[in-house]
């Protein structure tokens, strides 16, 4: 047995279609970072005639066996889309609730995080958020960063644009003389420090980016699936990982087969 199926022993059935997905997965070419932003809560609810809040809640418990998924892979760094700064115009009890099962994650999870080794990161304005949420961020991002594993990040009150405001306001911050260059963004958006996404997975169907990740997915794979946030299990997560195993990737350059016909 491979030490990728080894490390999903007692966590997935071994004849199911997850384990069929795995044996077909390169460990040598998993993502090293994948971004998700988990949407169609709101659809989810509404389609079984229940208040939008129950899509937030049911979309919380999928965000559990995902990250957990994603740290068995050994995929270095998972971003999840959980608050954009445009999220506030919703109605005020439906960002409550966003925010309260926020915080019961990050009380609930904070054991599963230190069992995989998995350190937590919380990446926009955060200092806008409530001091209560503030604090819960810090004490998890305090209590994991031991931890040498998978990082989880998790965007809150961000923004894509914002964040390169804010980036290009750091620079002219430290006094710089010279023309600002794309490393200096890279070492100055909030991400810094960590690979830019190679896959970038949109539920619900909508082909949007929604103001995330913008300077960071210049080169991601983007991959879009008709499920529900609340509906994403393990087993779409290994069938986008295939799907982006099977993709070729050029950076604007050439494939090794039309570099041979230029000669
Ligand atoms: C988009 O669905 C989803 C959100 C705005 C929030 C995502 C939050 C969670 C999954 C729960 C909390 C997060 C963590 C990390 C525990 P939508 O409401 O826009 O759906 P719709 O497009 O169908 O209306």
């Amino acid at each position: 047995m491979s030490d990728l199926l080894e490390r999903f022993e007692g966590f997935i059935e071994p004849s199911g279609r997850e384990w069929q997905l795995l044996s077909q997965l390169d460990p040598a070419k998993l993502p090293r970072h994948i971004a998700v932003i988990m949407d169609g809560n709101g659809r989810w609810a509404e389609s079984r005639c229940l208040p939008r809040v129950a899509g937030h809640r049911e979309g919380s418990k999928a965000v559990r066996a995902v990250v957990e998924t994603s740290a068995r892979l050994g995929v270095p760094v998972l971003t999840l889309y959980a608050f954009s700064a445009e999220n506030w115009k919703r109605p005020a009890s439906e960002v409550g609730t966003l925010m309260s099962l926020l915080e019961d994650y990050l009380r609930r999870e904070l054991h599963t995080l230190q069992e995989n080794g998995i350190s937590f990161q919380a990446i926009g304005r955060i200092h806008e958020l409530s001091p209560s949420v503030q604090k819960e961020l810090r004490d998890v991002e305090t209590a994991t960063s031991h931890n040498r594993g998978m990082k989880l990040v998790v965007a809150l009150n961000y923004s894509g644009r914002l964040e390169i405001v804010d980036a290009v306001n750091r620079i002219i911050a430290s006094d710089r003389k010279e023309p600002i260059t794309e490393r200096d963004l890279s070492e100055n958006v909030y991400t810094a420090g960590l690979p830019d996404p190679d896959l970038m997975i949109r539920t619900s169907g909508e082909m949007r980016i929604s103001n995330f990740l913008l300077w960071q997915i210049a080169y991601s794979e983007i991959y879009v699936t008709d499920v529900l946030w609340p509906d994403f299990r393990p087993v779409h997560l290994l069938e986008a990982v295939l799907n982006f195993q099977r993709r070729e990737r050029r950076y604007g350059g050439l494939r090794p087969a039309s570099v041979a016909n230029t000669r």
